[in-house]
């Protein structure tokens, strides 16, 4: 039998992951992605019913997944989330920080502070205390994995959308922070930036023809991601193949920012 010795590393059976976010776009793709390479996986969003189906999906292709609901935004259910992962697995070892939301799009001057207040609660402050309340779990692991999902406009500002903007730094600071204090514990902290992706959340780029020709041409393999291009990201830093990779910064983007 051929030897496997690199190849095996990217297994993840027997491993447990949260992924907020993932009822569709890249926190959908990452989470089958996980699963499709033996993890464990908590589907989560705010809506019970479409999290149930992308579970039933999953496990009518022969992969292992449950649902539970969590606005990452509310105390109780982060506490939830994660009680009622360990209460179903007895275990977790993975954790991706994906949910965010961008509820204004304007000049700074203008940001309402409702509007920026949110976008930090959701955007960061949620991945701040999920991640604490999973980090016994982690440590127990011996081999936890936090992935931070950010952005491109984490690196570079894009004109109009200052909080999520600062919101996507911040949550890189966040990761390389957690990176450092919990290194001693094997607790590895992780941030992928995607560029353009196709999804729900970047709609308005790209329903507008106009528009998403202005975007793409700013993008040197000329067209947006779909979200499984950015899963294999995620796959590699939960997985063994990473194991010397932490307090990283990870940036997929079609060669944007150059
Ligand atoms: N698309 C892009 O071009 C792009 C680029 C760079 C970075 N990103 C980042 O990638 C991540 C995923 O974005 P996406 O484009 O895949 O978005 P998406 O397709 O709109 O999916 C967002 C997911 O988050 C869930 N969600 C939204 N608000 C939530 C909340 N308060 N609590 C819990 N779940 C919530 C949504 O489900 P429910 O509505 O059912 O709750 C959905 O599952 C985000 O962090 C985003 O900032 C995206």
């Amino acid at each position: 039998m051929a030897d496997t010795r690199i190849r095996s590393r990217f297994e993840l059976t027997g491993r447990v992951a949260v992924v907020t976010g993932s009822s569709k776009g890249i926190g959908e793709a990452m989470a089958r992605g996980l699963a499709e390479f033996g993890a464990r996986v908590v589907i989560s969003s705010r809506n019970q019913e479409s999290i149930d189906a992308v579970a039933a999906a999953y496990r009518a292709d022969g992969l292992d997944a449950t649902a539970i609901a969590c606005h990452v935004g509310d105390p109780d259910d982060r506490r939830r989330l994660i009680e009622q992962t360990v209460a179903t697995y007895g275990r977790l070892d993975i954790l991706i920080n994906n949910a965010a939301t961008n509820p204004y799009f304007g000049p700074v001057e203008g940001l309402p502070p409702d509007a920026y207040q949110k976008t930090l609660d959701i955007n960061l402050t949620a991945a701040l205390e999920l991640s604490n309340l999973a980090l016994p779990h982690l440590r127990k692991s011996g081999t936890g994995s936090v992935i931070h999902i950010s952005s491109i406009e984490g690196l570079h500002a894009n004109p109009n959308f200052a909080a999520y903007n600062i919101s996507k730094a911040g949550i890189i600071m966040l990761g390389k922070s957690q990176a450092r204090e919990w290194a001693s514990d094997n607790v590895r902290v992780n941030v992928i930036c995607p560029g353009l992706v196709k999804t729900k959340l970047s709609r308005a780029l790209w329903e507008n023809d106009q528009l998403a020709k202005q975007f793409t041409n700013m993008i040197p393999l000329n067209r947006m991601a779909s979200p499984d291009e950015i899963a294999g990201l995620a796959v590699w830093l939960a997985s063994d193949a990473a194991s010397y990779v932490t307090g990283g910064t990870f940036v997929a983007d079609g060669g944007m920012l150059g």
